[in-house]
């Protein structure tokens, strides 16, 4: 897994003066689940756009196996693309869907046409269809599939030539939650069973934390982070990026020495070093990082001023010295009622200041109505994506 494949070197993207990419630096390694993450509109689709060959970089470099690949058109890549709508063709059955693109003639090295034998054909399609759990379906109708069942044809389609790379642009989209949740599962287990590289874009943080090996965080047009499901949840770079993947309150700080940071005039312990001393920073503290206790044991002191009932727990806003904080606790804590807290060492996160602090991490403006606001995957670009597979 550690073979490197796929290398952006300094890849910037620029539609007439609108610079999109700015300066990309990024490499993909064989075998690896890779996930774009990011906001909608800051360059995921097309960063992948690239990589698959439909768009040149107004400058910087692709490689490929370590081949400078910029001017090789998509069908010459060894890499195959999986949009949200996934354009099966409606008249044809699942088998002849996904043995379309084995019937079309290559042409070999002394320029003559050669057609793969039917034997072969079928052999490759019942292998597919065993891969995507679709076995027994090759003669149904593209319309008698539910909305999943499309989606794993048009992977099976994808896959059947057998490229080195899948490019899966917010594949699951269309799919409803549940749904959703299954295909994830689905989608690593077949990227497992193909032993080839996905790099798959998404808006959606919890669906990138439970698939990549590596996620690369984007805003803006920039790689923010990337690393670990792992390092980016518990070691976020920025604020942006803190405040992007799962809950967090990020708060004004100095640091005072290596392992020590103020917060609201208040020294905690933490595992931070290698700032200046009495640098600003901005710390983070995750919902569930911080215990509650009895007021006159608290760290901080704070008053309660909203509860939200989750199931698993209670998410709770607190406002300390005019900063509200979310916590999220089995125990109940009323609204009104004062309470203390405290954070172990492991719980507190110190960044560097970027020009994302102060944008974040406040939970000032929290209700039900900022909740599902927070919550809508809607993304108003969708509707233009897809149509240019093939
Ligand atoms: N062909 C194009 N011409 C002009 N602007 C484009 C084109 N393609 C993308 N953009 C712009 O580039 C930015 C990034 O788009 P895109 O890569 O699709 O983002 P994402 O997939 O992350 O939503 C957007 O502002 C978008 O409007
Ligand atoms: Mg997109």
């Amino acid at each position: 897994m550690s073979k490197e494949l796929i290398r952006l070197a300094n890849c910037t993207m620029a539609f007439d003066d609108e610079v999109v990419l700015d300066n990309i630096n990024l490499y993909i390694n064989d075998k690896e689940f890779l996930t774009l993450l990011g906001p909608s509109g800051c360059g995921k689709t097309t960063t992948l756009r690239i990589i698959g060959g439909f768009q040149t970089p107004t400058s910087g470099d692709i490689f490929f196996d370590g081949v400078r690949i910029n001017a090789v058109p998509p069908h010459k890549r060894a890499i195959n693309t999986v949009f949200q709508k996934y354009a099966l063709f409606p008249h044809l059955n699942v088998y002849e869907n996904i043995a379309f693109g084995l019937r079309i003639p290559k042409t070999d090295e002394k320029g003559k046409k050669v057609k793969l034998p039917e034997e072969e054909i079928h052999q490759r399609v019942m292998e597919m269809l065993e891969v995507v759990n679709l076995k027994g379906f090759d003669k149904r109708h593209i319309t008698q599939l539910s909305g999943g069942q499309q989606q794993r044809v048009a992977i099976a389609r994808a896959l059947v030539n057998k490229p080195k790379v899948l490019l899966l642009d917010e594949p699951l989209g269309a799919l409803d939650l549940k749904l959703r949740k299954d295909m994830q599962n689905e989608l690593k287990r077949i990227q497992k069973a193909m032993e080839i590289t996905f790099i798959y874009v998404t808006h959606d943080q919890e669906e990138a934390l439970a698939m990549s090996d590596t996620v690369v965080v984007m805003d803006a047009g920039k790689i923010q982070q990337i690393g670990t499901p792992e390092d980016i949840y518990n070691e976020p770079k920025n604020a942006f990026v803190a405040d992007f993947i799962g809950e967090s309150n990020i708060i004004d700080g100095i640091m005072r020495a290596d392992g020590v940071v103020e917060i609201f005039n208040r020294r905690f312990r933490c595992l931070d070093g290698g700032f200046e001393k009495d640098e600003p920073v901005d710390v983070v503290i995750r919902p569930e990082d911080v215990d509650i206790v009895p007021e006159d044991q608290g760290q901080l002191k704070g008053t309660v001023t909203n509860v939200t009932f989750k199931g698993m727990q209670y998410d709770i806003i607190v406002d300390f010295y005019g900063f509200k904080w979310l916590i999220q606790t089995t125990d109940l804590s009323p609204v009104g009622s004062r309470i203390g807290i405290k954070i172990d060492p492991d719980g507190i996160h110190v960044m560097k200041k970027s020009h994302y602090s102060g944008m974040f991490g406040d939970y000032s403006s929290y209700s039900e109505e900022y909740e599902e606001i927070s919550d809508a995957s809607f993304d108003p670009d969708e509707d233009q994506e897809g149509g240019d597979e093939e």
